[in-house]
């Protein structure tokens, strides 16, 4: 059936509703592994279209649900998780300045607070196997800034910190860390951040407001908005190697702009970094 490098895994994937999440657990069920698909919404659970890939429900911003979609989760698939790939998250824009301390809680709660403690519950039992696989989804904005992205880009650097020091922290222990970087992927990502943006941003009072304009006409747009925007099968070839792979990395850039920030932020000083950055979203405007 696939040409499967490494044994079948015991693999749980969050954020399965759509995007990467979604073809992650299509293209890793393919190779053979062992997939458990999680979902936060209970309804999405109930319609989740692949009767060969168990769904469960795991919402990240409570921790109840976390332990109670992980032992649903090790049931579905008879064992213990082998490698787990931290996908759910969401996006959340706004400038600096009209992020209400709720909106930033709420962005860190999902995207770094419940991510941890979903790993932290799985490492025990990869410890006892002497063997796992951890794989964050990151972000270009993991790597750099950019303007009115600084919710995400917080929790994002964030999740970049502390899978650093997780690797650290399981050397000799057979576990991998590894990072997927990925830039623009085309997924449900923009309609969930535009959603976010509306919820919880009083953007006609702000003194961004006519930014906020552009931006938004932006979101609404159908198609790629930005250059090198990639499908989801690119991250997920790269989540292929991190769990099969025998010597997984510990970061995969995934799109033009991750490798390109990536090797600038090396080379250039942060503000001429800086200048980059902003040409880089129109100047602070897209
Ligand atoms: N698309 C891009 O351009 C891009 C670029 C770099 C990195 N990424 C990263 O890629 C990952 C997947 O995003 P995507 O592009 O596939 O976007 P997506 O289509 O919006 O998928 C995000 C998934 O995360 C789930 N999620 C959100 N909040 C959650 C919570 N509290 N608990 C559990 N799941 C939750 C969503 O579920 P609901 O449907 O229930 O909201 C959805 O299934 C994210 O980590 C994102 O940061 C995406």
């Amino acid at each position: 059936m696939s040409d499967l490098a490494a044994p079948p895994r015991r693999v749980l994937i969050t954020g399965c509703s759509s995007g990467i999440g979604r073809r992650a657990a299509e293209m890793l069920a393919e190779r053979g592994h062992h997939v458990v698909a999680s979902l936060r919404d209970p309804s999405d659970v109930a319609e989740w279209p692949h009767g060969h890939i168990p769904a469960v429900v795991l919402d990240l911003d409570d921790p109840a649900s976390i332990r109670a979609g992980l032992g649903a989760a090790v049931e579905a698939v008879g064992g213990p998780i082998e490698a787990l790939f931290n996908n759910g998250a969401y996006g959340q824009p706004g400038a600096v300045e009209d992020l209400k301390r709720d909106t930033l809680r709420a962005q860190l709660e999902t995207n770094l607070l419940g991510t941890v403690e979903l790993t932290n519950l799985i490492i025990p039992s990869m410890r006892a196997a002497g063997f796992g696989r951890i794989v964050q989804n990151s972000s270009v904005l993991g790597v750099s800034a950019l303007a009115f992205r600084g919710a995400y880009v917080a929790s994002k650097f964030a999740l970049e910190g502390i899978s650093d020091t997780l690797r650290l922290e399981l050397t000799g222990s057979g576990i991998d860390v590894s990072l997927i970087e990925p830039g623009p992927i085309t997924s449900g990502f923009r309609a969930n951040a535009q959603r976010a943006f509306e919820a919880n941003i009083d953007w006609q009072h702000s003194v961004h407001h006519e930014a906020y304009e552009r931006q938004l006409a932006r979101l609404k747009t159908a198609g790629p908005a930005a250059p090198f925007t990639l499908p989801p099968e690119a991250v997920v070839r790269r989540v292929i190697h991190a769990i099969e792979s025998r010597r997984p990395k510990a970061r995969y850039p995934v799109t033009v702009p991750t490798y390109l920030f990536a090797v600038l932020k090396r080379l250039l000083t942060t503000r001429a970094m800086d200048r980059v950055l902003m040409r880089a979203s129109g100047g602070g405007k897209r």
